[in-house]
């Protein structure tokens, strides 16, 4: 078994990088995507014709975004970027810290999802907010999500699904844990039961995400200069009563 703790952003994702595409087939990614750039267009006080994509992994959003938008998409793991590059071969992928990246390009939107949950302090949120603001035109918004909120987290929380592609099944654990509820980080770990022609390889990982106060995301994304609004992100393969705060952060005109 191979476990690795805490390990540095640009190895997340790359021991087992191969196994994304059958653990989370792109067309799991439509409706949500299509919800995400359905609030973008809504909210926008500006026309949307261009988006950079903060954090994009293997492209699975991107696939969805680029019927919509001009994409930019930027990652720290050169091995998401090269699955990503070969879904979408029309998309701009930079390699890029989404705390400290700087383009010199400014977008009509930007989105944060599934990626920013990879943020583990205070000051790195508000430099990645700062990031967005940086790089949003005038009257665009900044999309992102909240995945976990500090005083709800639920401990060992864990789920598992099963999935094939020619004679490759994988099921594939997931885990939530927070060592030490006072501080601002949690471990979730992943357990892949790989079987390839039947023949079982079990590996592990386990990635440090960040968790906060709802109130202190909406107390930096004001004091980065953002109006934000809130709704729910909700989907059809959420169980009864589970969604996340979305936040839409308008930079104002
Ligand atoms: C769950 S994956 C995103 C999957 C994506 N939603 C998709 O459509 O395929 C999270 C990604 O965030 C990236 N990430 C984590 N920290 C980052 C940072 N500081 N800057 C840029 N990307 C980061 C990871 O490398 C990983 O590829």
């Amino acid at each position: 078994m191979k476990t690795s703790s805490g390990k540095d952003e640009r190895r997340l994702y790359s021991d087992l990088a191969w196994a994304w595409p059958i653990i989370s087939p792109v067309e799991d990614y439509k409706e949500e995507t299509e919800l995400f750039s359905k609030l973008i267009k809504e909210h926008s006080k500006i026309e949307v014709k261009t988006s950079l994509h903060l954090g994009c992994g293997g492209g699975h959003n991107d696939y969805t975004f680029k019927k919509h938008f001009k994409v930019t998409s930027v990652d720290i793991s050169e091995d998401m970027l090269r699955l990503a590059k070969k879904l979408n071969p029309e998309v701009n992928y930079q390699y890029g810290d989404m705390r400290i990246i700087r383009l010199e390009e400014k977008f009509d939107t930007v989105i944060a999802l599934d990626s920013i949950n990879y943020i583990k302090t205070e000051e790195d949120l508000q430099r990645t907010f700062i990031t967005a603001y940086e790089h949003l035109k005038q009257g665009g918004v900044f999309l992102t999500f909240v995945e976990q909120i500090a005083g709800q987290f639920k401990q060992n929380n864990t789920t598992h699904s099963t999935h094939s592609q020619g004679d490759v099944e994988i099921t594939f654990i997931e885990s939530y844990y927070d060592p030490d509820p006072a501080d601002t980080s949690y471990e979730t770990t992943f357990i892949y039961l790989v079987r390839v022609g039947g023949k079982l390889e079990v590996h592990s990982d386990c990635h440090l995400c960040g968790i906060f106060k709802l109130e202190t995301w909406l107390g930096f994304l004001k004091a980065t200069g953002f109006e934000v609004k809130q709704v729910k992100f909700t989907h059809s393969t959420f169980t009864e009563g589970e969604s996340y705060p979305m936040l839409i952060c308008i930079k104002p005109l």
